[in-house]
């Protein structure tokens, strides 16, 4: 990044110190790491020639009919997405949720129905349709083992942004938003070290090329991505409950990963029902940040990454939480999944069973049992 003016900047830094304010830095531009998905898109607006499904169907109805129950499918029409979409209506969250429509603007019917749809991963050019075998749907790029980052990352990797206004560039902070791609790197350079492989975004999520991606909807894919254990030892009128919890070698990133507020509770209760709590998620603090410009405004910067890491060594977290001790039974503990948190999830009218699944629950073991 070039400064125009590195004298301003050092004075607004020195500035900020004095002020005790932390800085963190970003740059302006676009927040999508593959531009190139972008200009398709941009592309196809303004000849408004846009593919969509409903003209992949006559060739390919399998990958047309699993897609239509995909969250892609979905990613506008979504409730959950829709609800947060209402407090921070931004161009920025179209360009993702609505990518065939114009982003400057509120989408349109076929935008709205069609969400992530066929051609943001594939056929960018309506020749395929008239001669599929001599002009391919997908760009090399975008096939096998690379996909992850050059297609999937495209979108599932991106920093906060401030909207400064009209008349100023969108500013892109140097904080992931979704850190999903960079996680998986951690999670493939340990699966490939102990398996001997890493898998693909696809592998995992689209299992033998199937369009319905597995997500939040399918509560077994998601449960297997965690390993818990709970004890429970009496000490005095307390029950000391001890829980091992990390990534399974079923998941390939963090958990919860993708939306920022996605997150795990582990709750333990004694027979009276009083509950104590372990929440694993990110926290974000506002920050202020310096423009080249010397300008400054505050942004939004990680405070603390209390999810479960990737699968790895640094993965396994031990928690411990004390319960008065009532009646002889041992507590009981859940592990809970929830899609956004119950105060985002109040403020916005979601109510709990729309955003939370129990994953599993138990009676805890006694403390001496392997
Ligand atoms: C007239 C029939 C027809 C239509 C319509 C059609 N395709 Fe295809 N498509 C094919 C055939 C045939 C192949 C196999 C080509 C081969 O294996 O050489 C193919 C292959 C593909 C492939 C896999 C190979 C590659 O090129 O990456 C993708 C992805 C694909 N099509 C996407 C689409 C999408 C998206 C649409 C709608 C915008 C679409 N197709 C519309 C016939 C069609
Ligand atoms: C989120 C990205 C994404 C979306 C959206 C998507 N696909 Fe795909 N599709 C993939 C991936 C990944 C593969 C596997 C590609 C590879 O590795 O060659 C694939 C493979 C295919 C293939 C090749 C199947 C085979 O067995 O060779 C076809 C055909 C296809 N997609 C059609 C479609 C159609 C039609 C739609 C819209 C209904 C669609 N895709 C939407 C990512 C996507
Ligand atoms: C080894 C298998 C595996 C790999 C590889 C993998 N994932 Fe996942 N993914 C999972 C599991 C299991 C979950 C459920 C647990 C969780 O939420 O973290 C999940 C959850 C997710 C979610 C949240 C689910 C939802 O419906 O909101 C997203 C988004 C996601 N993965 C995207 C990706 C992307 C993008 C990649 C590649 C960069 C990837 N995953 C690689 C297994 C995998
Ligand atoms: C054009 C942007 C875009 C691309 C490219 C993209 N995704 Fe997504 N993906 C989204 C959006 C937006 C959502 C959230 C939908 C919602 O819940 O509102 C999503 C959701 C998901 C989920 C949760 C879905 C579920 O059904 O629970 C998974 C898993 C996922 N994507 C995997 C992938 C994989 C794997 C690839 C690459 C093959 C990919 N995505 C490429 C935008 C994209
Ligand atoms: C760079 C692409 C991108 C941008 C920009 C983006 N999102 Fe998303 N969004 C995603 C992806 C990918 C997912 C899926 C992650 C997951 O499933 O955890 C997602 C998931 C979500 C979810 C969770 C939906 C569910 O079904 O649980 C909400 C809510 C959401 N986004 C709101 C927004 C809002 C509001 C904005 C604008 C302020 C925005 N997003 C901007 C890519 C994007």
């Amino acid at each position: 990044m070039s400064l125009r003016r590195p004298l301003v900047v050092a004075l607004s830094l020195a500035w900020l110190a004095e002020a005790g304010v932390s800085v963190v830095r970003g740059r302006l531009g676009p927040y999508n790491q593959d531009a190139r998905t972008q200009s398709a898109h941009s592309r196809a607006r303004a000849s408004d020639d846009r593919l969509h499904a409903a003209q992949c169907s006559p060739c390919h109805e399998a990958q047309v009919r699993d897609w239509r129950r995909s969250l892609h499918a979905r990613s506008w029409n979504d409730p959950i997405f829709l609800a947060a979409y209402r407090e921070e209506p931004m161009e920025f969250c179209r360009g993702c949720h609505a990518p065939l429509g114009d982003p400057s603007r509120e989408p349109d019917a076929l935008a709205r129905s069609e969400g992530v749809s066929c051609v943001s991963c594939h056929a960018e050019s309506r020749a395929h349709l008239a001669s599929p075998r001599a002009v391919r749907a997908t760009r090399d790029e975008h096939r096998g083992p690379g996909a992850s980052r050059a297609l999937c990352g495209g979108c599932h990797q991106f920093d906060f942004v401030v909207d400064r206004g009209a008349h100023r560039p969108l500013w892109r902070s140097a904080t992931p938003m979704q850190d999903t791609v960079h996680e998986w790197e951690r999670a493939s350079r340990h699966l490939r070290a102990t398996t001997g492989e890493a898998r693909s975004c696809a592998q995992c999520h689209m299992p033998s090329g199937s369009h319905a991606t597995r997500g939040v909807e399918q509560r077994d894919f998601v449960r297997r991505s965690v390993l818990v254990t709970v004890r429970a030892c009496r000490v005095g009128a307390a029950w000391r409950v001890r829980a091992t919890i990390g990534a399974s070698d079923e998941v390939g990133h963090a958990v919860p990963t993708g939306d920022l507020h996605r997150q795990l509770r582990l709750v333990v209760a004694n027979a009276q029902a009083i509950e104590r709590d372990r929440v694993f998620v990110r926290r974000f603090e506002r920050r202020m940040e310096v423009d080249p410009r010397g300008e400054t405004f505050f942004s939004r910067a990680e405070r603390l990454d209390a999810r479960l890491a990737p699968p790895g060594p640094e993965s396994e977290d031990e928690v411990s939480l004390e319960l008065p001790i009532a009646g002889e039974r041992r507590p009981r503990w859940r592990l809970e999944h929830w899609r956004t948190s119950p105060e985002v999830a109040q403020r916005q009218g979601l109510r709990t069973h729309e955003i939370m699944t129990v994953l599993e629950e138990g009676e805890a073991l006694p403390c001496d049992a392997r």
